[in-house]
């Protein structure tokens, strides 16, 4: 085997890449449990690459036959209804642990220098991620596909000038058609996965070039034996991999329980009116995204124009981007911040969840007079962060970990 591995190594990087990246990779020994969705959104790409593929091989990308061979996949294909849950509640679970792995960025400051660029990556991520669920949406050719393409898509139309053209070169159509339903089926199974798969790549090559943070947000490398490994650090293999271990069977214990048990999720991970074929002549009663882009969506309709409630909307996603920019903090972790940073960070996700349910509901005076203040509340967190970081007093940061 040794033999085996002096031949590889001659030729290809093997053992090298295994010590940099796993068994030298030294973690902070601190990770607790929000360093698991890491891991966990690996895992959940591999899940959703793997039934994807097997998917596909059943299913027909026609406006004709779309819908028909998901019932296909569903009764008649061996496991075909198991593989079609295991991606629809993947889907979900895929923005879950997204959302939980950037909330330990902003808990512990991992955005900040050196990290901007892990953290820009991420972003990039998400945005695929969120480009990857949409079009995937429209696969199934259901009403709340077709009409929940229909108004994303119109909203390019408030575009001055372009909006109209815009609006007609993405649908491939003057409404959305079977034309449409092709592009989107290339660009969710072939075009988007690839680029994730490499913004993953450059994300942990980013991450490892500076090491992980820590929830105590102190740089291990300040401190290393004779041999220069850090004293707070542990080797990534075989340490963390067995603890993710851990997280991998929890996390599929919750999730195999949803697919078999309620794959549905009372209509929140497969909507309702999916269930009916796409008639581009019966708009649904209330048309509502999927659970995971309704806070962007409550943002939208809060603001009566809709061109500024498209930029508004925009601008939502782009600010997170410039984050790291905006902490001002001399600390990274939460723990060591001020109560103004620990105050707005808790108004920000209580106002982000709110809006999440408010995109769910129809819309009503007072509700929408909520989703206005919610927004307002949104982007202060941001636009007011290098006040509020510069202004307030820090704790002092420990020298080590503090475990
Ligand atoms: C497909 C989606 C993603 C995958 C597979 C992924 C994977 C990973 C992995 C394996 C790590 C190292 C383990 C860990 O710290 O948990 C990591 C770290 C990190 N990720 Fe992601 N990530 C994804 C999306 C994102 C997004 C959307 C963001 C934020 C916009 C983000 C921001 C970060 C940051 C800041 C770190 C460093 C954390 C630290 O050292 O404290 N990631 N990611």
């Amino acid at each position: 085997m040794s033999k085996f591995m002096d031949w590889v190594d001659a030729r290809f990087p093997a053992t090298k890449m295994w010590e940099d990246h796993l068994s030298k990779y030294y973690a902070p020994k601190n990770f607790n449990f929000f360093y698991f969705f890491g891991s966990l959104a690996l895992l959940v790409l591999v899940n959703q690459i793997v039934t994807g593929v097997w998917l596909t091989m059943s299913y027909t990308p026609s406006a004709e036959e779309a819908f028909a061979s998901v019932e296909y996949i569903m009764r008649d294909v061996e496991y075909g209804s198991i593989l079609r849950l295991l991606h629809s509640t993947g889907a979900s679970a895929f923005f879950i642990v997204v959302y939980l792995h950037m909330f330990r960025g902003l808990l512990y400051g991992s955005y900040q220098k050196p990290r901007e660029l892990v953290w820009v990556f991420g972003m990039l991520i998400y945005l695929a991620l969120m480009a990857e669920a949409f079009m995937g949406y429209l696969l199934p050719w259901g009403q709340m596909s077709y009409w929940g393409a229909q108004v994303i898509i119109s909203l390019f139309g408030a575009i001055p000038v372009i909006g109209n053209d815009l609006t007609q070169w993405i649908r491939g159509d003057y409404l959305i058609s079977g034309i449409t339903l092709n592009r989107f089926f290339a660009l969710h199974v072939v075009a988007l996965p690839i680029v994730i798969l490499g913004l993953v790549v450059l994300h942990i090559l980013a991450l490892h070039e500076v090491g992980s943070n820590n929830p105590d947000g102190v740089d291990i490398k300040k401190h290393k034996d004779e041999n220069g490994i850090p004293l707070d650090g542990i080797a990534f293999h075989p340490y963390y991999t067995v603890k993710d271990i851990v997280g991998v069977v929890v996390f599929l214990f919750i999730f195999c329980f949803i697919v078999f048990f309620f794959p549905e999720m009372g209509g929140y991970f497969l909507e309702k009116p999916n269930f009916e074929q796409a008639n581009p002549f019966k708009t649904p009663e209330h048309i509502a995204p999927v659970w995971y882009f309704t806070p962007f969506y409550a943002i939208l309709r809060a603001v009566p124009d809709k061109l500024f409630g498209v930029i508004a909307m925009g601008a939502a996603i782009a600010v997170l981007f410039v984050l790291p920019w905006l902490d001002r903090s001399p600390v990274k972790s939460m723990r060591y911040k001020g109560w103004l940073s620990k105050i707005w960070l808790v108004v920000f996700c209580i106002s982000f969840v709110i809006l999440g349910i408010l995109g769910v509901l129809a819309p009503t005076p007072e509700r929408t007079l909520l989703s206005q203040v919610c927004t307002i509340l949104y982007f202060a967190y941001f636009i007011l962060m290098p006040f509020y970081t510069r202004l307030e007093k820090t704790k002092p940061v420990p020298e080590r970990v503090t475990g």
